[in-house]
């Protein structure tokens, strides 16, 4: 029997900033269809392992393959016409545009060339998955109004929903939880497992949620000070004496 192929292959990466090692010899393999949690005290370079993994920074070595091509370095544009989503910790929407044209808008970001997007219709078949993520997302009633009107909680929403506009194959997420109340924080999970389970997407999520990383994650990973200290099922990682200790010290 063969192994399935990786969809993301993550091999060694380094990053240091002066004499702090924010990244420090990170390996994980994502398979398609996959939802990875990534856990790991504040400071524990969760974030600069997705952003060296995604192009906003360049790590100081190592390497990331995609679908079996070498991706490192690449910019998030050209990541993004290869399938390649993400979300970030703080929030990216466009708080003066109406939550449907904000979805539309990110997309159009990612569709062909700059001439291509200049002369093509503005609305051109991407109304039509805005309003399917406008469905899924629940946010029919507030489709129409400016963004930033929004609750911190639904705008959360929109720019999670805006990563999916492009229907990726991998999408990043960078602490989707983060302030928003435990009743949207289930729906969150509920809309994610249903995004994996009807668009075959493959998730890496950070969180601090062990809760929301416990019940949608079948595997997780824990970072402590640049490396990754345990790996594997939620509850055998959660229990880790170590996990439990480097969390206390913290
Ligand atoms: N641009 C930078 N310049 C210098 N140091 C940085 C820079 N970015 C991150 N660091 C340092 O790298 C380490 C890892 O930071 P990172 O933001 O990746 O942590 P994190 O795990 O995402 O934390 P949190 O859970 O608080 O979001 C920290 O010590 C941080 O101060
Ligand atoms: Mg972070």
């Amino acid at each position: 029997m063969t192994a399935t192929p990786s969809l993301l292959d993550v091999k060694d990466i380094r990053k240091a900033y002066g004499a702090i090692r924010a990244v420090d010899g990170v390996s994980f393999s994502v398979r398609p269809g996959e939802i990875v949690g990534v856990i790991g005290p504040n400071g524990s370079g969760k974030t600069t392992l997705f952003n060296s993994i995604l192009g906003q920074i360049r790590p100081t070595s190592g390497s990331v393959e995609f679908s079996g091509e070498d991706i490192t370095g690449m910019s998030p544009l050209e990541l993004a016409r290869r399938g390649i989503g993400r979300t970030f910790q703080t929030l990216q929407v466009f708080g003066g545009l109406s939550v449907r044209d904000n979805l539309i808008a990110a997309a159009q970001e990612f569709s062909g060339t700059m001439p291509g997007r200049l002369f093509a219709k503005p609305d051109a078949g991407l109304g039509q998955r805005a309003d399917e993520m406008i469905e899924l997302f629940r946010l029919k009633h507030v489709a129409h109004l400016p963004a930033g009107s929004l609750s911190y909680g639904q705008q959360k929403l929109i720019d999670i929903a805006m990563a999916f506009m492009a229907a990726p194959r991998l999408v990043l997420l960078d602490e989707p939880c983060a302030g928003v109340n435990p009743g949207l924080v289930d729906q969150l999970r509920e809309l994610l497992v249903q995004l994996n389970r009807t668009q075959g997407g493959s998730f890496v999520v950070i969180e601090h949620n062990m809760g929301f990383i416990m019940r949608l994650c079948p595997h997780v990973i824990c970072m402590v000070e640049g490396k990754v200290l345990a790996e594997g099922k939620p509850a055998a990682v959660q229990s880790n004496p170590a996990v439990l200790e480097a969390y206390l010290g913290n």
